[in-house]
């Protein structure tokens, strides 16, 4: 009998137009995980509520952020791709779950205090209980593992603190859930300026969308910052330098970076040339994602099939957990 695959979970948010900080953070990592796990890949278009209650640019971030996924090697047909208002559990869950949460502990979330900070005049309950709402999309299929970054580990702490209470207030139903990550060190993609990573808030300039068109993806990349070069061999390089030859790492060949790093080390390097290079070797990784990504948005009605069916998907674990739950709070009265 084949063994059962352990369960993972993740959220993706809606926020449209993922960019290389994203891919080689965590969508190759999903791409990874699906061959090897019973994956549920979520669009977390509920929690954006909380942040953002107009909706009228939603849908389209909901397409484009399933379409941008598809196109990186997400496969509908082996992992449950969703959306989270597909699944009605979803917000049957939170509800227990709400019980377990204590408004101390939530008003200490970083992520909650940072969010007071910026919009103090939406504090609204659904931001205060976002862990909660995160915990019901991954227990919801007793999930094991959850893909995600640093800035998540506190809410995924907090998914562990209620996933306890539950199974101790009332049996246990589910697995603890925990980060995981295959790489120990997830691959830190830095920005074009030499500043940070890349990030959707750092500078459009230092950051290479998805999206991009060439000329775009050239002209960042020329402009990403260098200097005279080293004048001494063997020099140690620059945070600015050693970024840019990260970046190469990601998608040029071993040969070109060899070479490049050949001719830093004997101070005969011409940053023009590793930029054009570098700016050559990006266009051939992204414009065929970007290609299938518009290729994908343009069939409407297979977008929707793919939601419909990962809805169907993630619906039949739902329905089996809740069956669970519901016994186990003993609120099964028939
Ligand atoms: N909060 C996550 C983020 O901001 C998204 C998310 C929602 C999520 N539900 C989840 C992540 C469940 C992991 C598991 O990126």
């Amino acid at each position: 009998m084949e063994k059962k695959k352990d369960i993972v979970m993740s959220g993706i948010r809606p926020t449209g137009f993922l960019h290389l900080g994203n891919y080689f953070g965590a969508i190759s990592n999903y791409v990874k995980m699906q061959e090897e796990f019973n994956c549920f890949f979520m669009v977390a278009d509920l929690h954006s509520l909380t942040t953002h209650p107009d909706t009228k640019e939603l849908k389209a971030n909901v397409y484009r952020v399933l379409a941008e996924n598809i196109a990186c090697g997400l496969d509908p047909d082996k992992v449950a791709l969703y959306c989270q208002s597909h699944l009605s559990e979803t917000a049957e869950l939170y509800l227990y779950l709400n019980m377990m949460a204590y408004k101390g502990e939530l008003e200490k979330t970083t992520t909650f205090k940072d969010k007071v900070r910026l919009n103090p005049e939406n504090v609204n309950a659904g931001l205060l209980t976002y862990p909660v709402l995160q915990t019901a999309d991954i227990i919801l299929h007793r999930a094991k593992y959850v893909p995600v970054g640093k800035d998540q580990e506190q809410h995924l702490e907090m998914a562990r603190t209620f996933t306890n209470r539950f199974n101790h207030r009332y049996g246990e139903v589910f697995p603890e859930p925990v980060a995981f990550n295959y790489n120990q060190k997830l691959v830190k993609v830095p920005s074009l300026d030499g500043e940070g990573k890349m990030s959707k808030s750092e500078s459009q300039l230092a950051t290479l969308y998805l999206a991009d068109s060439d000329d775009m993806i050239i002209k960042k990349v020329m402009k990403a910052k260098t200097d005279s070069g080293p004048s001494e061999k063997n020099a140690p390089k620059p945070d600015y330098i050693e970024n840019i030859f990260t970046l190469m790492n990601l998608v040029c060949t071993p040969a070109t970076i060899q070479h490049f790093e050949d001719d830093y080390n004997n101070c005969s390097i011409r940053y023009g040339d590793l930029k054009k290079q570098l700016a050559c070797d990006m266009v051939n990784f992204i414009a065929p994602i970007r290609n299938k990504v518009d290729a994908i948005l343009k069939d409407e009605d297979g977008l929707k099939q793919i939601m419909k069916k990962g809805a169907e998907k993630a619906n039949i674990s739902a329905a089996e957990t809740m069956k669970q739950v519901r016994k186990a709070m003993g609120l099964n009265y028939f």
